[in-house]
C-alpha cells in the first residue's frame, strides 16, 4: 500500500521532523509498503532524501504555489521543491479549500504540478453526506474540473485521495462498505476523463481519522490503494504502528 503521512502543522520542531523522517526510512526499508511524508516547508529542505526507489520514503509537498515564471516574495517554486527531493504534491486538501481554494485554482495547481514533474495527489471529499446523495455530484465536480486542464499524457499519474471532510481529524471514520462504494464511484467518474482501463489503474487513497486500529478494516475489500494520514502520522509510535498494521496487499 501507499501510506503517506501529512504532518500538517502538527510537527513544530526540527528534532521531531528528523525523528519522524528516520522512522519513515526504517518503515520504507522493510519493503512491505510504500511510505511517504509531507512535512511543513521549513523541514523539507532540511531532510536529506535517500535515492528514490520503492524502499525510500517519498517526500511530498503539502501544497504548491503556481508561479508560472513570476518572481514572488513569500512563495516557493516547484523547481525548489524538486531540487529538495520532492516527488509528489498534495493538492486541494480540504483545509486549503476551506481557505478559499476553488476547484478552478485546484485545477491550475494540478496542471502546474503535472507539467513541472511532480505527481499530484488530488484531494476530493464532501463536507457532509445527505440522504439524496447530492455529495456524489460534489465529488464528480471536484474530479472533472481538476482533470480538464491537464494534458491527457499527464492524467494517468494523478493519485486521488478521497477525504470526506467530516472524517478529517474528527475520529469519525467511514465504514468499509461506504468506502468501497465511493471507490467504485470515483472510478466511474475517472472513466469519463481517462480510458476505462486507465481508470482502473489510478491509485485511490483514503484519508480521515485513519490509525493503527482501523487501517486493516478500511483496506480489506474496499479497493483502496493506500492512505493519507494526518494526526496519526505526527508521532513516531502511532505512524509506525499504523504502517505495521496495514495489510501487505489490498483486496
Ligand atoms: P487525519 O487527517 O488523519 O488527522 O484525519 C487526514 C488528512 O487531512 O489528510
Amino acid at each position: 500500500m501507499l501510506l503517506i503521512g501529512n504532518w500538517k502543522t502538527y510537527v513544530e520542531s526540527r528534532t521531531k521532523a528528523k525523528a519522524l523522517y528516520a522512522a519513515a526510512k526504517r518503515l520504507a526499508a522493510r519493503g512491505h509498503h510504500e511510505v511517504g511524508v509531507a512535512p511543513p516547508l521549513p523541514y523539507i529542505g532540511m531532510l536529506t532524501p535517500t535515492r528514490p526507489g520503492k524502499r525510500a520514503p517519498k517526500l511530498v509537498a503539502q501544497d504548491i504555489f503556481v508561479l508560472d515564471g513570476a518572481v514572488q516574495t513569500g512563495a516557493v517554486s516547484v523547481a525548489m521543491l524538486r531540487d529538495a527531493g520532492v516527488t509528489h504534491a498534495i493538492i486541494g486538501h480540504s483545509e486549503r479549500r476551506a481557505q478559499g481554494e476553488s476547484n478552478e485554482r485546484v485545477a491550475h495547481k494540478v496542471q502546474h504540478a503535472s507539467t513541472q514533474g511532480l505527481i499530484p495527489i488530488l484531494c476530493v471529499g464532501e463536507l457532509a453526506r445527505d440522504a439524496d446523495a447530492a455529495y456524489l455530484a460534489v465529488i464528480r465536480e471536484q474530479i472533472e474540473s481538476a482533470y480538464q486542464s491537464v494534458e491527457p499524457k499527464f492524467r494517468h499519474a494523478i493519485i486521488i485521495a478521497y477525504e470526506p471532510v467530516w472524517a478529517i481529524g474528527t475520529g469519525a471514520v467511514i465504514t468499509p462498505d461506504d468506502l468501497a462504494e465511493m471507490v467504485l464511484y470515483i472510478r466511474k467518474v475517472l472513466a469519463g476523463v481517462l480510458s476505462e482501463d486507465a481508470a482502473h489503474t489510478v491509485q485511490v487513497l483514503y484519508g480521515g481519522s485513519v490509525d493503527a486500529g482501523n487501517v486493516r478494516n478500511l483496506s480489506e475489500g474496499t479497493g483502496i490503494a493506500g492512505f493519507l494520514v494526518g494526526r496519526a502520522s505526527s508521532e513516531v509510535a502511532s505512524f509506525s504502528a499504523l504502517v505495521q498494521a496495514a495489510p501487505r496487499s489490498h483486496a
